[in-house]
């Protein structure tokens, strides 16, 4: 049995409009496990990325909790949760979230340039191992491009090499690859599932794209608030 990283403990998030509830979330569990290759599923408005905001930190649930190796997310500060997101988590958003007046090259190294002494780093290894994980997206030659001189697939795909700066113990990917063609989008895929392989990394993928679905040992499927989890 491979260990347990995440457990999400009978979440529910709603989001209130006037008077006009929107119960989002209701009374999720789920686990996640060293290795695991999770892919999540449902209609647009399902609440998806909620989910994964909620495992990774970003965002607070109304009711419930998520642990991390069994300690509480959400019954510690903001301060401790981004540290802990720095540290152990590769978050590739839906939209991107780049800084847009900063290089590919310095979005890609931002998470490492946090902490530097602690993690015994300079400015140039780490700006080394951004232009390193930017040839893996197949970007080297855009290093020195702005947010707004990219394309959406070449944002994406900054946003996926900045994910993998603190070699995360667990990558949450909200359409990773939604913006990209088939062939550069097999070669995104293909880099994850590597991580995944050698370093054990565990993934949960938000995707439509059907590639996902031979490569996961878990589908969640989403619906009306709640899950169903089925192992491959
Ligand atoms: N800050 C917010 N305030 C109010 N409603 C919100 C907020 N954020 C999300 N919602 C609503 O919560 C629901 C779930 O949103 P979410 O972004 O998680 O959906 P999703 O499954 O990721 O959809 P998509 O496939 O389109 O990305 C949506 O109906 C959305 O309108
Ligand atoms: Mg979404």
């Amino acid at each position: 049995m491979e260990e347990k990283l995440i457990e999400v403990q009978n979440i529910s998030k709603s989001y209130g409009l006037k008077g006009h509830e929107l119960h989002v979330l209701k009374e999720i569990s789920l686990e996640v496990f060293k290795k695991d290759r999770i892919m999540v599923v449902g209609p647009s408005g399902v609440g998806k990325s909620t989910l994964l905001h909620l495992m990774g930190g970003l965002d607070r649930p109304n009711q419930g909790d998520v642990l991390f190796r069994g300690e509480s997310l959400f019954k510690r500060s903001d301060r401790f949760r981004s540290q802990w997101r720095n540290e152990h988590i590769g978050f590739v958003f839906q939209f991107y979230h780049l800084l847009p007046e900063f290089s590919a090259v310095e979005n890609v190294a931002i998470p490492s340039m946090v902490y530097l002494k602690k993690r015994g780093l300079t400015k140039k290894m780490v700006l080394e191992k951004a232009r390193h994980l930017l040839d893996q997206v197949q970007l080297a030659d855009r290093a020195l491009h702005r947010p707004n001189q990219m394309s959406g697939g070449e944002q994406q795909r900054v946003a996926i090499a900045r994910a993998l700066m603190n070699d995360p113990e667990l990558i949450l990917a909200d359409e990773p690859t939604g913006n990209l063609d088939s062939a550069t989008g097999e070669k995104i895929q293909a880099l994850l599932l590597e991580l995944n392989e050698k370093n054990g990394s565990a993934l949960v993928v938000v995707t439509h794209d059907e590639k996902w679905s031979e490569q996961t040992n878990r589908l969640i499927t989403m619906m009306d608030g709640r899950i169903n989890a089925n192992l491959h």
